[in-house]
């Protein structure tokens, strides 16, 4: 396999989805019979199943919740936080993940785009921030409420709701010579439209993942492999002629 080569001016922007978790034994969203975990998205992870059924959507996450604390991360979550460990300020990682493997991998130059697993916050939007919280809810009167009273929601982007941080987002892929993205299906906006965000600044378009996503057409490279097969020696950084010397 060739080997990508990271130059001294280049900045590399990278997105995961969720197949870079699958080898830690994590479902991806869309298997085979279209159920996520056995469930359909619109009864668990939407604002209509929020208002409907908070207890239903508590339990999906809750069990969401047990099964991140015991995956660990795997060959590939280590090779991206070994790459931000040579490129530093010059790497970054953007996830649609809600798992925590990417940092508990190492990665920290990193944002959650979907929101976040070990956290929750509050359903009014009274401005306060989320807060740390990794309870497993068995039922409703269980959780844990807001200051102002409101009670706590998962930290999940729900469909249909605007992902976080896509300012931040945006500056990061214009500032990017190099967008690799691994293991994700390509029919979640506005994710899916990074990569074409990354060609209209000139960057190189790179894809991991063992099948080609719906938006492959955009890539300059699709690279077929399982994520902890392939980035382990993927990349080979190239040092600048101050380190070099
Ligand atoms: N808010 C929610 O709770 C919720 C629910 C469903 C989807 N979503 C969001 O939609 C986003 C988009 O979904 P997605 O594209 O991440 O998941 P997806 O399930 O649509 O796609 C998974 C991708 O991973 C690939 N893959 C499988 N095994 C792999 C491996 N070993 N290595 C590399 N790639 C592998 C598959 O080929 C597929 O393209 C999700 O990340 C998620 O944030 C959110
Ligand atoms: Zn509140």
């Amino acid at each position: 396999m060739e080997r990508i080569v990271v130059a001294p001016e280049d900045r590399v922007f990278v997105l995961t989805g969720a197949g870079i978790s699958a080898e830690s034994g994590l479902p991806t969203f869309r298997a085979e019979d279209g159920l996520w975990a056995g469930y359909r998205v619109e009864d668990v992870c939407t604002p209509e199943a929020w208002r409907r059924d908070p207890a239903g959507v508590w339990a999906f996450y809750s069990a969401r919740r047990e099964a991140g604390w015991k995956a660990e991360p795997n060959p590939a979550h280590h090779a991206l936080a070994e790459l931000e460990a040579e490129l530093v300020e010059r790497f970054f990682l953007c996830t649609q993940n809600v798992d925590d493997l990417h940092e508990r991998a190492g990665s920290k130059r990193l944002l959650h785009m979907h929101g976040e697993l070990a956290k929750s916050r509050c359903e009014d939007e009274c401005g306060r921030e989320p807060v740390e919280d990794r309870a497993i809810h068995s039922n409703l009167s269980a959780v844990a409420q807001c200051a102002c009273g409101g009670r706590l929601r998962p930290h999940i982007v729900f469909f249909g709701e605007i992902p976080l941080e896509m300012d931040r987002i945006q500056d990061e892929i214009a500032k990017a010579t190099m967008m690799v993205v691994i293991g994700t299906s390509g029919n979640v906006y506005p994710a899916a439209n990074f990569v074409h965000w990354a060609r209209q600044h000139g960057s190189r378009t790179v894809y991991v993942g063992p099948e080609r996503p719906l938006n492959a057409q955009a890539f300059d490279e699709v690279v077929l492999g399982k994520a902890g097969e392939v980035l382990p020696g993927l990349f080979r950084v190239e040092l600048g002629s101050r380190a070099a010397r």
